[in-house]
């Protein structure tokens, strides 16, 4: 019998069927107008899950290509920017930048701690001579299941009267956790489809503010499919430079439309909500968070592995018994935690299924758990929310 799998790893993410079918369309003429009606309607959506009046590119990448799309449009050789540098993911901006011959000043963090306002202030007060053109960082760092408070480094940025931009990736947090690109007066936003947006990975979306456009016209790296000027000018008729993934713009299509149909603020409701029980059920077996307590995510909870217990034995286990996919540890981090992504598709009675299995699996390599533990502690938690 074909069996559901739970795809709980942060991303990719669990497709609706709504989306699924959406994918098999026929594909159309993409210099066409019907082609055309499409992306308006994409970029009208996202226009509203970005929370924001600035143009949006899409291009068809992964997030880390829109990571170093950023770079090449906003910066030239010897620039310097400030980077965050908590995670796999905000250090692979400091790699791309360095690549290109961006110097980089690192904001390090241990791994599952938060980047702070207060860690960029001194750095920022004592630039005079605004030789940092750039501030990087993720909202989520999704390998260690921190999210960063984008809003207080915007609001550090202001106070300071720093003209540096603010570079935020919401790769895995966009379409799940609050974000207001134009209310925080964020300059360049990256994302990508296939974790809030349930859509298979293949898209990414940049969302560029005016200063950040009036930067486009000084940045001399070298580019060519990533020149936000040349997409700029094709997406005046709402086409792309190049041959655009067609199937993924009708998947992106559906995704935004079951997006507006449940209501913005009603899916940042439900990513908390269904955080905070998977952190609960979690504690609630005995087991510790790795991330820093007041900055956990609602996206991707990082658990400590328990002692005696080897991960890959716990992702096997969870895998061929209940077809339950969890994420491990990356870098320094593997083996030591195991990460179990709630973004994009996932709902109430769902979280039952995947704890339940959680807890089941280390009941049965030896970890010492009351059964049943873990679904009273969620059952409490809705019955308290009503
Ligand atoms: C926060 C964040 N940034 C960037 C990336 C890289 O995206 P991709 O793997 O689509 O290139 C990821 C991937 O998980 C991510 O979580």
């Amino acid at each position: 019998m074909e069996r559901r799998q739970y795809l709980q790893i942060p991303g990719p993410t669990n497709i609706p069927d709504r989306i699924l079918r959406s994918l098999s369309k026929p594909i159309i003429n993409h210099r066409g107008s019907e082609f055309e009606d499409l992306v308006r309607g994409c970029i009208d959506g996202l226009k509203s899950v970005f929370r924001t009046k600035n143009d949006i590119l899409i291009f068809p990448s992964s997030g880390s290509g829109a990571l170093e799309s950023a770079v090449v449009n906003m910066f030239s050789h010897g620039d310097t920017i400030l980077a965050a540098s908590h995670g796999l993911f905000s250090e692979r901006v400091a790699i791309i930048a360095e690549s290109y011959g961006v110097s980089v000043i690192r904001i390090n963090k241990e791994w599952g701690k938060a980047i702070k306002d207060e860690d960029l202030r001194e750095i920022l007060r004592n630039d005079k001579y605004h030789k940092i053109k750039g501030v990087c960082l993720p909202q989520n760092e999704t390998t260690s299941g921190i999210t960063n408070d984008i809003e207080s480094i915007s609001t550090l940025l202001k106070e300071l009267n720093h003209p540096a931009l603010l570079i935020v990736d919401a790769v895995s947090s966009l379409a799940c956790l609050p974000f207001e690109t134009d209310k925080w007066g964020v300059d360049l936003v990256i994302s990508a489809s296939q974790k809030g947006f349930m859509l298979p990975p293949g898209l990414s979306f940049v969302c560029i503010s005016e200063k950040a456009w009036a930067r486009r016209e000084e940045a001399s790296l070298p580019k060519w499919y990533w020149d936000y000027n040349a997409a700029k000018e094709k997406m005046k008729n709402y086409q792309m430079p190049y041959t655009p993934p067609t199937s993924l713009l009708y998947g992106l299509k559906e995704a935004l439309d079951i997006i507006e149909e449940e209501g913005l603020t009603k899916i940042w409701d439900r990513h908390n909500f269904i955080g905070t029980l998977t952190r609960e059920a979690l504690k609630s077996l005995g087991l510790e968070l790795f991330a820093e307590e007041g900055y956990e995510s609602d996206t991707v909870t990082a658990i400590k592995m328990p002692e005696n217990i080897k991960y890959q034995d716990f992702a096997k286990v969870l895998k061929d018994k209940f077809n339950v996919v969890i994420g491990g540890g990356l870098g320094d981090l593997q083996g030591k935690i195991f990460r179990i992504g709630h973004l994009g598709s996932i709902h109430l009675m769902e979280i039952y299924s995947i704890l339940g299995a959680v807890e089941l699996t280390l009941y049965q390599l030896g970890y010492d758990l009351k059964l049943g533990t873990s679904s009273r502690r969620i059952s409490e938690l809705i019955l308290r929310k009503g």
